[in-house]
């Protein structure tokens, strides 16, 4: 009978060690450890306080760090507190009262047979004892974790049930009660870890791209722990297992919220940080702002995506810019079939919380999915393995973004086409100096080659000069008779105004299509070299901005060049009329200025010739059906070689009050002057008035000197047309007003070039201050006052000129 009682002792004793049965239980003071002995668990409190929790700590290794508590927030007041089970698998701790200061929660009835046990993995789990599945828990603390992520425990969310395995700091390190940290799934869009103080996100860990969780670093194949991602209908988590088990590891996020991984060092007999989440400026929460990307190794580390600029664009210095505002489109969306994508690589993708994604869905309909929705601003691969495979849209804006020197994705940016063009642009040029700098390499290596180059060239140029003569004859030739009828014989009534070399006239063909008919004047003899100039010119140009010529006729002593019709004629037809201009609101306004430049920019840089214009005025820009400016009357263009920058003439031809003092005193014109001259026609459509004989009753500047003054006195939105009323944008109207003062400098070489004008109009953050303007005061030119507006096209200062030419 002793015997039995002796032998039923030592049954109970090695059960409580690891085991409690219902009508067992643990007092403060006794405790429970593991089968392998790696974790313990009992009462405890903190030092210098009479609060006792019931929690798990290392036995094995540091004994005292506590990696589970029960009763977090309800701590038992003195060393009173029991901890048992029930029947029901309900585990509680009483106090000295019986009272229940907390009691865990199982999910399912339990079978008579119920034990509370403490597992070697530091899992405390209450099951049936009879159970042989090993995982068939009612109740598990992991399912309950604090600050500590251990090996096996799961981080996500249950979509059937709603629950949410998240882990949360201790208030402090002397109380368990959460804290203000926690690490939690973000359910909304495609799920992602995120760490928030509150409801305030400071950092984001995923989205799951098939291979790994998106972060700021690709994690390597390490010998310590290998992870695993479960996502399917009814869940999402990430838990890892240590590979070697006798290395202990935890994630743990502390008081003060930071994401550590440590490692048990036997040697110290310490904690080791592996690594922290939060390494730098690029790991905070959308530390550079929506539509920027982050990189550490620059400085500073934020960088508006291409596409955007900087927000607050007053400051000067970047480094002392407040980034948390981010960047915004340089060009709004047009939505309506006006935007592209612009493919960026090596980036951490953007916060997916107002995201959508379908495996099912390609990239190239993830595409069109896209485009269709005016909201949605990004899209890339959901998985990137095996060359990528399904959508990923996003919605709103894009946030927290990394540049990522491994482990970065695609990701396909939404833009307005206008910018997608001026990168485009950007980027061919740097293609082009790296095409230049590879062939030059491959010359210097290579004498032979030189020479073979050299003889390639010379035989392409020879072959080139051929070409030439017959493009000229490409122009369809119309039958003189067709025109007359066309413009019923030349009659007075269709005559639509007067160009460079004579009068235009409206025509209609039989087959319905309206054409302007520019006629040379047959005693002209400046004009046939005008209209030889605009045949070969123009027949060689393409562009929408650009006036289109669908060809000439010529017979006898009859030159003519036909056009396409232009029903809203001219610029100047509505600018500087008091009635019309109220049809061109800010808008229109806007868009026209960015055709013409458009236009110009297609004559300077990117045709096949370079042109330039010499007479950018109001008159010569048309308009179509839907206000588009088309840049005309191509009589006084002159073709660049594409090294020539700068040529000088002794017959200065061109509109006074467009002309760059440079080129009106000197002869000397350049792309340059058609950039001062693009000036002077942006301020004019600003302010409705006429740089040539503006008047105001405070000074004799011209328009100019006008808009300088304005400038300089701080108050340039004075300068704009009255026939706006109210309804313009402030923002945009200073960004063109301090373009057009910037073109319109005296000095050439501080003159913007066009694809420059361009790139500022559409929105770059800081515009540099302009210098005094050229021509800014009305200069006493001989017969100023006498030319006529007819003669204003042809207002040529030949003596001046002549005069000054020896120098
Ligand atoms: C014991 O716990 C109950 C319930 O939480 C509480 O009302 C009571 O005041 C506690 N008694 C002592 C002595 O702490
Ligand atoms: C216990 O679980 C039920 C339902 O699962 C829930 O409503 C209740 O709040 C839980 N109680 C505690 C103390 O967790
Ligand atoms: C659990 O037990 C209650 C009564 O104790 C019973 O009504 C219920 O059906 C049981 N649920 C399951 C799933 O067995
Ligand atoms: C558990 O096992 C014991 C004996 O091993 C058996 O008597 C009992 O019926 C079992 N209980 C259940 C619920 O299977
Ligand atoms: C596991 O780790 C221990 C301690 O670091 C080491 O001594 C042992 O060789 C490791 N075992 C394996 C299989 O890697
Ligand atoms: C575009 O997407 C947003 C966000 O998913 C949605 O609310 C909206 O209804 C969509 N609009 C259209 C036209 O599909």
């Amino acid at each position: 009978m002793v015997l039995f009682l002796c032998l039923l002792l030592f049954f109970t004793t090695t059960l409580a060690l690891n085991t409690i049965t219902p009508g067992q239980s643990i007092k403060d003071g006794e405790t429970l450890v593991s089968a392998g002995g790696s974790f313990e668990l009992g009462f405890f409190g903190p030092k210098n306080s009479k609060s006792r929790y019931v929690g798990i700590w290392y036995k094995k290794v540091s004994t005292g760090t506590v990696v589970w508590v029960a009763n977090r927030e309800t701590p038992v007041s003195d060393a009173s507190g029991v901890l048992s089970i029930n029947h029901n698998g309900i585990l509680s701790i009483m106090n000295r009262t019986k009272g229940i200061v907390w009691s865990s929660n199982t999910s399912r009835n339990a079978s008579e047979e119920t034990i509370a046990q403490l597992l070697d993995s530091g899992n405390f789990v209450v099951k049936d004892r009879n159970d042989s599945d090993p995982t068939n828990f009612l109740w598990q603390s992991f399912d309950y974790p604090c600050d500590t992520f251990l090996p096996g425990m799961k981080l996500g969310r249950n979509f059937v049930t709603g629950f949410d395995w998240h882990i949360s700091s201790w208030k402090s390190m002397q109380n368990p009660a959460p804290g203000l940290y926690s690490l939690r799934t973000d359910p909304q869009g495609l799920p992602q870890f995120v760490l928030k103080k509150g409801p305030e996100i400071l950092f984001r860990a995923g989205p799951w791209n098939g291979a790994y969780l998106t972060g700021r670093t690709l994690p390597t194949v390490n010998p310590i722990y290998s992870f695993e991602f479960v996502w399917n209908e009814n869940e999402i988590y990430y838990e890892y297992e240590v590979q070697n088990h006798s290395v202990y590891t935890r994630y743990l996020l502390n008081p003060s919220g930071l994401i550590q991984r440590t490692i048990w060092n036997e040697r110290k007999n310490d904690w080791e940080v592996f690594a922290t989440s939060q390494a730098d400026q690029c790991s905070i929460y959308a530390y550079c702002g929506p539509y920027a990307t982050c990189n550490t190794n620059e400085s500073p580390p934020c960088k508006c995506l291409e596409g955007f600029m900087h927000r607050s664009a007053s400051t000067e210095d970047i480094n002392s810019v407040d980034w948390s505002n981010g960047c915004t489109r340089r060009t709004p969306l047009a939505c309506e079939g006006g935007d592209s994508f612009l493919k960026q690589t090596g980036l951490r993708i953007p916060d997916t919380s107002k995201s959508w994604a379908d495996l099912s869905i390609d990239l190239k309909e993830c595409e069109k999915l896209c485009l269709k929705n005016c909201s949605c601003t990004a899209y890339t691969n959901l998985d990137i393995r095996e060359g990528g495979r399904g959508c990923l849209l996003w919605y709103g804006d894009l946030t927290d973004i990394s540049e990522l020197n491994e482990g970065g994705q695609d990701l396909y940016i939404r833009l307005a086409t206008c910018d997608l063009n001026h990168i485009q642009n950007k980027g061919r040029i740097k293609e082009k100096q790296k095409a230049a700098i590879i062939a030059i390499s491959v010359i210097i290596t290579s004498g032979m080659m030189l020479l073979a180059l050299w003889l390639y060239v010379r035989r392409k140029k020879l072959r080139k000069t051929g070409e030439h003569g017959k493009e000229d004859l490409e122009l369809p030739a119309f039958d003189f008779a067709t025109v007359a009828m066309a413009t019923n014989n030349f009659s007075s009534n269709n005559i639509l105004g007067q160009g460079g070399f004579g009068p235009v006239y409206k025509g209609t063909l039989i087959e319905g299509q309206e054409i302007a008919v520019k006629r040379l004047s047959k005693n002209s003899g400046q004009g046939l070299e005008e209209f030889k100039n605009e045949v070969t010119l123009i027949s060689k140009l393409q562009h929408r901005n650009l006036v289109k010529l669908f060809g000439c006729c010529v017979r006898k002593d009859e030159k003519m060049l036909i056009y396409e019709y232009m029903p809203n004629k001219s610029l100047d037809y509505f600018i500087f009329d008091q009635t019309r201009s109220k049809l061109l609101d800010w808008r229109i306004r806007m868009h026209i200025i960015d055709g013409i430049a458009r236009g110009v920019l297609y004559l300077h840089h990117d045709s096949r010739l370079r042109i330039i214009h010499r007479d950018l005025k109001a008159s010569n820009i048309l308009l179509d059906n839907n206000m588009n400016p088309k840049i005309s009357d191509f009589g006084l263009a002159r073709k660049f070689g594409v090294d020539q920058t700068q040529a000088k003439t002794k017959r200065v031809v061109g509109t006074y009050g467009y002309m760059s003092p440079e080129y009106a005193l000197d002869g000397l014109f350049s792309t340059k002057s058609d950039v001062f001259s693009f000036g002077v026609l942006v301020l004019e459509i600003l302010s409705g008035k006429k740089n040539r004989g503006f008047s105001h009753p405070e000074h004799d500047h011209n328009l100019l000197g006008h808009a300088w003054t304005l400038w300089m006195g701080k108050r340039p939105l004075e300068l704009i047309d009255t026939a706006f009323g109210d309804l313009y944008n402030a923002t945009e109207v200073l960004r063109c007003i301090n373009v057009a003062l910037l073109c319109v400098q005296q000095s050439p070489p501080d003159r913007p070039n066009m694809s420059l004008v361009l790139l500022m109009l559409c929105g770059d953050s800081v515009l540099p201050q302009p210098k005094q303007p050229g021509f800014f005061i009305e200069r006493n030119l001989p017969t100023t006052d006498s030319i006529s507006e007819k003669n204003e096209m042809f207002s040529i200062y030949e003596s001046t000129i002549t005069s000054l030419e020896p120098r």
